[in-house]
């Protein structure tokens, strides 16, 4: 009851702000502009002193409290006293901390919480306060406050009086603090968070996720994310650049202005060229009072240098406002010349060629440290994903933190980028449907307003596998919303209904985004009706092959894990690549589609990395359901009858890298398929089975040869080679001996790679190795270190489950562990860790503004110790 009033009370409050959001775009923008051959006169200049724009980060020095109840959320509100947006409420016992932050992460997991998102605590309210001063010297500016996100439901006040805030929290938002705030004196910003209204189908995190920013420019400025760029026309020898620049003034009088856009080229490293490679001004114009204008420039740029995969090559437009001889503002924004071309039946084209999308969906969580965005953590998800071949992410089912898409941009991958996971329909009681018919478009604009300068975006989604697949009307109003924005990109859509690709869904979407439905003939049925012949094709979710590192059992079996599947016992699901949910298949499965329907762009497997959350086959347990209902019943039946009392799985299984980031054995199918040109070949199962002697222990070999011949302690096994839709090379009567596994793997017949698997000896010591040997001291910067329990002979025994202690010695500090096991309850912020499987992880940072170095440290009871060094570096 509470809970619904509560929600209603929200939905009231950002239905006002709604409103007067929109009160104030009739008020303040309505311009008439003048185009005037006269010098600019000085007319508002007494108003527009400062012209310079800062963007300084806002993370730092918050305090923060929760309220939270574990077993019921009835009574969070009324934990919750009232008053705390004031500047004479009490925060002395807060808690201090620096953004972002994931109020959930640290746990405690909790059975008696949903394992859907998580077993954590993020359900709860969550307050921010934060006192800051602004100079004397920027009075007269407008101060801006920017979150890239902040879940859910967010409300701020300025000194006690309310601002706005933005309730789904997924979105970018800006707040105008002018009016709001003192100069010289205290400020004291309070941010109030209600995740408690919120349902997720996965782990969505809490608080202040993303970074926050402060924003000062003049009275005359570019409007938040105010440019648009876009490439009408790219030749080898010039290209035009077309840049849309808002500007909005807060002026009370007419002011004459010019727009002046300034072209440069980005090195690797981000730097600008010294001079520009091109520029153009706008004639002078007179910008009404109190209104803002779209001025817009096409500016020629010789020889551009494409954005592709290999080589993403970036341009950066500064946008300048010129009154006089006075720059009012200046604006900057990265994008890239490439060109994009969806063929209805000829595939994807990138820059004229052909890009098959070899993709991952990936949700949001960075695993042990949460949904606190860290830019470093994404920048190594990405270059694993780069190491399998992988050229492409879904940002499933939520727009992302905009440093995914610089780093997208930065390092050659494409992004589908999607807004919804439900439109009016819920697929949970409190999802996205509850704020559906108030907030779509501003949610929609939003993200596409942000993001539409990124060549690596390519397509826009809607949604992923909504309840109104059967509501053409609605579909056919977000594109048009999404055009109105951008009308260079395709709009797209995940559909899992079978009927959605010829019912006439499939024709309000630029591109048709089927999710799985490998075993209905969809495909065929799609490109069989003429009337689709020109809308594009992708497969925007597939497989959802379900596995856990290093665990195998057997019998090996293909296919539902809804029917009997060895592992259930201990939550753990084979890794041999065969088990997937009913909806989904094998990765085999899917390519042969892929391969009988070449017209496709391509795929986005379900998921890159296991995720908090959805821990799909284990997550039909009793937790979260109400006692008495149908769905207790029919789940304590199924249970009952598996034997199962308790479920504690409490992150994805789907991931083709774990929870930690280390690679199953499906890395390499995916590589062995997406990079050809790379020798590899990869063994499967490991060779440490001392029960198993004498029994059948079928051998799996991932390889980008076309044939190969496995030795068991160097006797061959024979040769198999692959034929038409055959990914995988099987040996399905090996007798299992301990010894040495070895595949030599031939190309064209000629030998191209060699792997092996080597029964270990008992372990004997630990081995530490670093993704790199020095990290930046600002606070943020992190080192992934991975420890291996190994044999006498340094070789990862693989059944090890050894405890980890780590230590520090110097200015570093642990940030996080992990190991990829879904069922493990240890906490994520903790200073040991039981290896799964052979491995662990320690997530380390140096202190904020620390030098030299410091050593990390990993010990075990028995076994010899290793440590490894990280160097600060400025
Ligand atoms: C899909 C859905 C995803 C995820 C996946 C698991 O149907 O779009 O969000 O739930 O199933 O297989």
């Amino acid at each position: 009851m509470i809970d619904t009033l509560a929600s209603r009370k929200n939905i009231a409050n950002f239905r006002k702000i709604s409103k007067l959001k929109s009160y104030i775009m009739k008020r303040v923008f309505t311009a008439v502009i003048l185009i005037s051959d006269l010098l600019i006169s000085s007319t508002g200049l007494s108003q527009t002193q400062n012209s310079s724009r800062s963007r300084e980060s806002f993370n730092q020095g918050w305090k923060f409290i929760k309220y939270f109840n574990a077993s019921t959320d009835a009574a969070i509100t009324d934990k919750e006293p009232v008053g705390l947006q004031l500047p004479s409420a009490n925060d002395s016992n807060w808690r201090t901390l620096d953004l972002p932050h994931d109020w959930a992460i640290e746990g405690p997991f909790s059975d008696t919480l949903e394992n859907d998102t998580g077993l954590l605590p993020w359900k709860g309210i969550g307050w921010y306060r934060k006192h800051f001063t602004l100079n004397e010297t920027d009075k007269g500016k407008r101060i801006y406050i920017d979150f890239d996100g902040a879940m859910a439901y967010s409300e701020v006040w300025i000194n006690g009086k309310y601002v706005g805030g933005w309730p789904y929290g997924y979105t970018s938002f800006r707040l105008d603090l002018t009016s709001y705030v003192n100069f010289g004196k205290d400020n004291l910003i309070a941010v109030r968070l209600d995740t408690k209204s919120w349902d997720s189908r996965w782990y969505p995190g809490a608080g202040i996720y993303r970074n926050v920013w402060l924003v000062k420019t003049s009275q005359l400025h570019i409007s938040c994310n105010g440019v648009f760029c876009t490439t009408p026309e790219i030749k080898k020898d010039k290209a035009f650049l077309s840049v849309e620049a808002k500007v909005e003034s807060h002026i009370e009088q007419p002011v004459d202005i010019a727009v002046k856009a300034t072209v440069y080229k980005l090195d690797e490293k981000g730097k600008a060229s010294a001079d520009p490679v091109a520029e153009s001004t706008t004639p002078i114009a007179t910008l009404s009072a109190l209104a803002d204008h779209i001025f817009r420039l096409d500016i020629p740029v010789n020889n551009p240098v494409l954005w592709n995969l290999d080589d993403p090559e970036l341009y950066k437009v500064a946008v300048t406002i010129l009154q006089g001889t006075a720059v009012t503002d200046l604006y900057e924004t990265n994008f890239g010349f490439r060109t994009l071309n969806f063929t209805p039946r000829d595939g994807f084209l990138l820059n004229g060629k052909r890009v098959q999308v070899q993709g991952v969906c990936n949700h949001h969580d960075l695993g042990a440290l949460g949904t606190a965005i860290n830019t470093r953590a994404l920048e190594r998800q990405l270059e694993l994903l780069k190491e399998m071949g992988c050229n492409a992410i879904r940002t499933s089912h939520n727009p992302p933190a905009p440093e995914l898409l610089d780093l997208c941009d930065r390092m050659g991958f494409l992004v589908e980028d999607e807004a919804f996971d439900a439109w009016k329909t819920p697929k949970k009681n409190n999802d996205y449907n509850k704020l559906f018919y108030a907030w779509h478009e501003e949610d929609l604009r939003a993200m596409v307003r942000r993001d539409r300068n990124h060549p690596s975006v390519f397509m826009w989604s809607i949604g992923n596998e909504v309840n109104d697949q059967d509501k053409s009307y609605i579909s056919q109003s977000l594109r048009t919303i999404v055009k109105s924005e951008d009308n260079t990109r395709p709009v797209t859509s995940g559909c899992d209904w079978e009927e959605s690709g010829t019912d006439g869904f499939e024709k309000t979407l630029d591109v048709f985004g089927i999710n799985y439905h490998v075993y209905k003939n969809e495909y065929e049925k799609f490109f069989a009706l003429k009337d689709n012949e020109n809308i594009g094709f992708h497969s925007s979710e597939s497989a959802s092959t379900v596995s856990s590192r290093g665990e195998y059992f057997w019998p090996v079996f293909q296919g539902d894990l809804e029917k009997n599947q060895p592992g259930k016992g201990i939550f753990q699901i084979t890794s041999y690549d065969v088990a997937y949910p009913g909806w989904a298949s094998t990765v085999d499965q899917q390519w042969t589609m892929l391969d009988k329907y070449p017209a496709a762009y391509g795929e986005f497997v379900w998921t890159g990395f296991d995720y908090i959350g959805e821990p799909t086959p284990y997550n039909d347990d009793l937790t979260g359901m109400k006692p008495g209902t149908e769905e207790y019943k029919k789940t304590k039946e199924m249970l009952d009858k598996q034997g199962v009392k308790e479920v504690p799985s409490r992150s994805s299984y789907f991931g083709i890298l774990d929870l930690a980031g280390f690679k199953k054995d499906r890395f390499y199918l995916y590589q062995s398929r997406w990079r050809p040109d790379l020798p590899m070949a990869h063994i499967l199962p490991h060779w440490n089975w001392p029960e198993r002697k004498g029994l059948v222990t079928p051998v799996h070999v991932y390889t980008s040869g076309d044939e190969a011949e496995l030795f068991l302690n160097g006797k061959s096994l024979g040769k198999k080679s692959k034929h038409q839709y055959e990914y995988r090379l099987i040996w399905d009567n090996v007798i299992y001996q301990p010894g040495e596994l070895k595949i030599v793997a031939y190309k064209n017949g000629v030998k191209w790679a060699e792997d092996k698997m080597v029964t270990t000896g008992k372990p004997s010591q630990l081995s530490c190795s670093a993704d790199r040997s020095s990290v930046h001291p600002d606070g943020y910067d992190l080192v992934f270190i991975t420890i291996k329990i190994e044999d006498v002979n340094k070789l990862m025994v693989p059944r090890s489950s050894n405890l980890v202690n780590f230590s520090i010695e110097g200015p570093g500090k642990i940030v996080a562990v992990d190991n990829g096991d879904a069922t493990s309850h240890d906490p994520f912020n903790a200073s040991y860790r039981k290896a799964f499987n052979g491995m662990c992880l320690v997530i380390v940072k140096a202190e904020k503004g620390a030098n030299g170095s410091f050593k990390v440290k990993a010990a075990s009871k028995g076994l010899k110790g290793s440590e490894v060094a990280v160097r600060i570096d400025q």
